[in-house]
């Protein structure tokens, strides 16, 4: 069993949301998800967890519209509200799932809590989810806009929102549960672990190249960065990774 471990799982906006239609959740998975979770926490596999959710098609949607990227940024405060306002209500979905399981989910929007700097440097505050982890909550965040120094607002994903909270309250494991089951090599398979961007860089391309579309190069490029173990799985191996197991991608660069 974990003990008291912190975990911090990132449930891709693919899973619980369905994409192809603006603004519709994935009830099932998210259903499927939350039962998981909940499973996790009341038998004592993990004890503090933080989740953050991706966009799916409620972020993504509205960022389109509005032409603002992670690198693009508006200056329209209607923009900004509306982006922020589709992700608080898929937030509202997530928590409100989670409390019909007894989960004591509480929210944590990114909006108000960091900005980016004109280098595009991220700065997000992680007192108050410590405190919360500390009362017994489980914190969660999302994908967001976030307010960035010459720029107005940009897209946050939730991939950053991990990165940037596992960091800040100094998390011992990291899960990602997306669409794919982690990372493929040239035959589709899954590649088990990945302990430096070498080993996988004929399959995910060059590793200098700045990645905006959150796509996996820089996704595995920011997690060997990180300080704790990360794992890439697919919606079947969420219990694995709760009970403690790696399923799909192990990456670890330390
Ligand atoms: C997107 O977050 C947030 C917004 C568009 C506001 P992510 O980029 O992490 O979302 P998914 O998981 O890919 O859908």
């Amino acid at each position: 069993m974990a003990g008291s471990e912190t975990t911090v799982l990132k449930l891709g906006g693919s899973v619980v949301t369905d994409k192809d239609r603006p603004e519709a959740l994935d009830g099932p998975a998210l259903d499927a998800a939350a039962d998981a979770i909940a499973e996790a926490l009341a038998g004592g596999d993990v004890s503090d967890l933080v989740v953050v959710h991706g966009g799916g098609s409620f972020g993504h949607h509205h960022a389109s519209e509005h032409g603002v990227s992670k690198t693009e940024g508006s200056g329209d405060a209607t923009a900004a509200v509306e982006i922020h306002g589709a992700m608080k209500t898929l937030d509202d979905f997530v928590l409100a799932r989670l409390h019909d399981r007894d989960v004591p989910a509480v929210p944590v929007h990114p909006f108000s809590a960091a900005c980016r700097d004109e280098e595009a440097d991220l700065t997000l505050m992680t007192e108050q989810v410590e405190t919360m982890l500390g009362e017994g909550f489980v914190p969660v965040l999302h994908g967001d806009v976030v307010a960035h120094a010459g720029e107005g607002v940009t897209i946050l994903s939730g991939d950053e929102v991990v990165t940037a909270v596992a960091e800040g309250i100094d998390a011992d494991r990291v899960g990602f549960c997306s669409t794919v089951p982690g990372v493929l090599d040239a035959d589709d398979a899954v590649i088990s672990e990945i302990r430096s961007y070498d080993e996988v860089a004929d399959y995910l391309g060059e590793s200098d190249a700045i990645d905006v579309t959150g796509g996996m190069a820089g996704k595995v490029r920011a997690l060997l960065a990180l300080g704790a173990p990360a794992t890439i799985f697919g919606p079947d191996d969420l219990r694995a990774f709760l009970a403690g197991e790696d399923p799909g991608t192990r990456i670890d660069g330390q």
